[in-house]
């Protein structure tokens, strides 16, 4: 048996247009290790986006063509092209992680027909994926695909991030975009392991956010005293490790300096 259905991809060419295609893919039964999942669920995570968009220029969309409606072109400035070299000419499908309904199982993963499952290993912006069964988990009982469908990246990196701090000694943590979606996870998980969090936000709705979920380290980068707040925090917390999601500006200075200073009132210890 076969399916076939669609599949969302991402391409940029050396001119620079980049085209979103909605392609017919065909699926070939699933290997004895695999899967053929309907797929029913899947975020939008930032690096979906980064690989879907690329830099272009947001500004201006072509109206779509084709019949039906399958290709939309977009076009990446001659100045940003340099950062997609990578990938030109490359027809990229898209989405990290999704969850679905097992819909065909290889002889060594019959157990999984039928059970709804959340997956991770791109290509997921599809109606099916063939995957491994070592890239599926079964969603519990109850469970809807939406429930399961970002239980990957996000959470992953939490977990990750909190027990790298714990690995290395470190007893506190600086973070930034604090109120994003991993940021609340961050701040749950730090709250049940019982480690201080230093939460970096730019909004005072954000700090809200933060600290209706028990966040106690709130600061607003656009306080004029921000460095100030952020240097007593770190000192109060203890905090030596970051995990700045940003990048850019002159934020991840800022959180460097504030732990050279915090440490300089205690020299030695
Ligand atoms: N393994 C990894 O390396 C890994 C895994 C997961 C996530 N991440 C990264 O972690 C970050 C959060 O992911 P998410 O899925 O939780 O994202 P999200 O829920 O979409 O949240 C994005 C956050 O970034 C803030 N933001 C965007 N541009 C900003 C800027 N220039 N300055 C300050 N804040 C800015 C947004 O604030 P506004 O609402 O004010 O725009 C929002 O709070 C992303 O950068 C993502 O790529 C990395």
């Amino acid at each position: 048996m076969a399916w076939i259905g669609r599949e969302l991809r991402s391409t940029i060419d050396e001119s620079g247009t980049l085209v979103l295609s909605l392609d017919q893919v065909e699926l070939t039964e699933p290997g004895d290790d695999e899967v053929v999942v309907q797929v029913e669920a899947t975020p939008v995570n930032p690096s979906d986006i980064g690989l879907l968009l690329g830099p272009a220029d947001l500004s201006h969309i072509e109206p779509p063509v084709g019949s039906p409606l399958t290709t939309l072109k977009l076009t990446v400035p001659p100045a940003r092209l340099k950062a997609v070299a990578g990938r030109i000419g490359q027809s990229l499908a898209v989405g990290n992680e999704g969850a679905g309904t097992v819909i065909a199982a290889g002889k060594n993963a019959v157990a999984l027909q039928g059970k709804r499952v959340g997956m991770y290993g791109g290509a997921m912006y599809a109606d099916y994926r063939k995957i491994n069964v070592s890239d599926v988990i079964t969603l519990p009982d109850g469970a809807s695909a939406a429930d399961g469908a970002s239980m990957f990246i996000n959470p992953l990196t939490a977990l990750g991030f909190v027990e790298t701090a714990k690995r290395e000694g470190h007893k506190a943590i600086v973070h930034t975009p604090a109120a994003s979606n991993l940021g609340q996870m961050l701040q749950r998980i730090c709250l049940a392991d019982g480690i201080p969090l230093v939460n970096i936000v730019r909004s005072e709705e954000q700090a809200a956010l933060m600290r209706s979920i028990g966040a106690t380290h709130v600061l607003n980068s656009k306080d004029e005293d921000f460095v100030a707040q952020l240097t007593e925090a770190v000192a109060e917390t203890g905090a030596t490790i970051a995990f700045d999601a940003i990048g850019g500006g002159k934020l991840g200075s800022d959180i460097l300096r504030a732990m050279e200073r915090a440490a300089a009132r205690t020299p030695g210890a």
